[in-house]
């Protein structure tokens, strides 16, 4: 799925993610060795990168949340692992926060804000670990194209019924899929050889989004785990899916094409 949080296709929020890592990292590292050092050099580095680290964090959430919102399917397994990936970093935040704080209050025992800050460096690699699998394996923010697939093409209206003019007769070519947003509708309009179809964005097996996936000969294919549907009858065509998705109907007149809903 496209991100929607990008600069010319590239998702910002992975380019973001590093930055607190790294600083939180660095601020444990650094806080360590102003105690093993005994030497407030480290702790002033260390200081430094905590403020850096919650401000990175910060700015690196906010694409995050726009690419929950937007980009991860709804009701997914995806949707469950991005929700826990949101909730871990913000646990890191508020862990570190409250190191910051800590380290503010005079003769506050350091090994106590280096634990917190250690619990906060293991759980921000659990996170990461959580992020890698939402790119690598469940395809957030990673616009895959295949051949006839053309650009990314997506549309919004506020009503999920009625007739809704998705596209121009010519707007897609044979192959070529739309993704609508009809309220909280996500449907699929693509062009097949026999004309226009309309099917549910959603994979029948664990909600993977078939815009996202590629459609040949009729039969789109699911990028999670390469379910096969017929996209005019929603009928499975190869597993692990098992049950048929939704399919509506599509009308053309006057150069245009029309969702029914
Ligand atoms: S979500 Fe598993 S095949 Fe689509």
């Amino acid at each position: 799925m496209r991100s929607k949080a990008h600069i010319k296709s590239h998702p910002i929020h992975p380019i973001l993610v590093c930055f607190p890592l790294a600083f939180y990292i660095g601020t444990l590292v650094f806080d360590s060795l102003r105690i093993i050092k005994d030497d407030v050099a480290f702790g002033l580095t260390g200081q430094y990168l905590h403020s850096a680290g919650i401000i990175a964090a910060v700015c690196a959430a906010i694409p995050g949340i726009i690419d929950y919102t937007y980009t991860v399917p709804p009701k997914s397994s995806a949707k469950q692992r991005a929700a826990t990936h949101g909730i871990v970093n913000t646990a890191v935040l508020l862990i570190f926060g409250i190191a910051l704080y800590c380290k503010h209050i005079d003769h506050f025992p350091p090994y106590i804000v280096i634990g917190l800050e250690f619990i906060g460096v293991v759980l921000t690699c659990y996170a990461g670990w959580l992020g890698g699998t939402l790119v690598h394996k469940n395809q957030i923010g990673i616009d895959v194209r295949y051949a006839s697939s053309g650009k990314w093409k997506e549309q919004y209206f506020e009503t999920a019924s009625g007739r809704l003019e998705v596209c121009a007769i010519d707007e897609l070519q044979v192959d070529q899929m739309k993704l609508i947003h009809a309220k909280d509708k996500r449907i699929v309009v693509a062009r097949t050889e026999q004309g226009f179809v309309a099917f549910d964005d959603r994979c029948s097996h664990k909600g993977g989004s078939l815009a996202g996936g590629a459609m040949i000969c009729g039969t789109v294919q699911c990028p999670w785990h390469g379910s096969q549907f017929d996209v005019a009858t929603g009928a499975v065509k190869a597993g692990p899916a098992t049950g048929k998705i939704p399919t509506y109907l599509v009308t053309e007149g006057e150069g245009k094409v029309f969702l029914m809903l």
